[in-house]
């Protein structure tokens, strides 16, 4: 099989990160969280120390931090300077510090470098994140948009991290405003990709949708 890169955007909560693994378990593809890399990065900063907003310093430690992440869809590792991050990142320090690190140019440019060479080297890879078809991968194979209703976002979300449902649509709402309103590669639809509100699908039912446009595509 050649090479087939799809790219997956869309809000927190709109099923990106499941939807997004087993479609690559099921094409045989690599995977690559993008979030993750933000989220590692974060870590870093938050580690260090550094007034986030700083962006100096900010953009400082993350030229110095010697990020690695796997691409295995069914379990990948996240380190950061050696140590294992994985846990860490999903802790609400990291989930309240990163979109104000992930609006730093220079934190962009230099993961979205490392995102172009991850995919480069894997070839067959499904990337998610938030400017995967309309910055890091303008030539990729298929570009989908997910999106979810607000309240099946928060439903969703507080399961996985069995936290208020409340609680966790306020943070959902923070996030999006600041990740759709900063000023360098903003969460945006690209105009090629294919929308696909989630709300009323299963994730087998996306993953299947998925995979019959590509097929069309050849
Ligand atoms: O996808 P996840 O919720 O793990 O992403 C965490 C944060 O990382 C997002 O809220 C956003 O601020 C940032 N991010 C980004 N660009 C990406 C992926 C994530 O700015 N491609």
């Amino acid at each position: 099989a050649g090479r087939c890169v799809v790219a997956v955007d869309g809000p927190s909560g709109s099923g990106k990160s499941t939807v997004s693994r087993r479609l690559a378990v099921s094409l045989g593809a690599r995977y690559l969280d993008t979030g993750a890399m933000y989220r590692a990065l974060t870590w870093a900063v938050l580690r260090s120390g550094v007034d986030l907003t700083d962006i100096e310093s900010v953009a400082k430690v993350a030229g110095e931090v010697d990020l690695r992440i796997g691409t295995d869809p069914q379990g990948y590792g996240v380190t950061a300077d050696g140590v294992d991050v994985a846990k860490e990142i999903r802790g609400p320090e990291v989930t309240g510090a990163v979109s104000a690190v992930a609006a730093v140019g220079a934190v962009r440019e230099l993961l979205v470098a490392r995102q172009r060479q991850v995919i480069a080297d894997a070839g067959r890879i499904v990337v998610e994140g938030r400017d995967i078809g309309s910055v890091v991968a303008p030539d990729a194979d298929l570009k989908v948009y997910l999106t979810a209703s607000e309240a099946a976002r928060a439903q969703r979300r507080s399961a996985e991290d069995a936290a208020d449902v409340a609680a966790t649509a306020a943070d959902l709402a923070r996030r999006d405003k600041l990740d759709s309103t900063r000023k360098v590669n903003p969460l945006q639809q690209a105009t090629d990709a294919v929308v696909l509100d989630t709300t009323e699908l299963g994730i087998d039912e996306v993953v299947a949708r998925l995979r019959a446009l590509l097929s069309e595509r050849g």
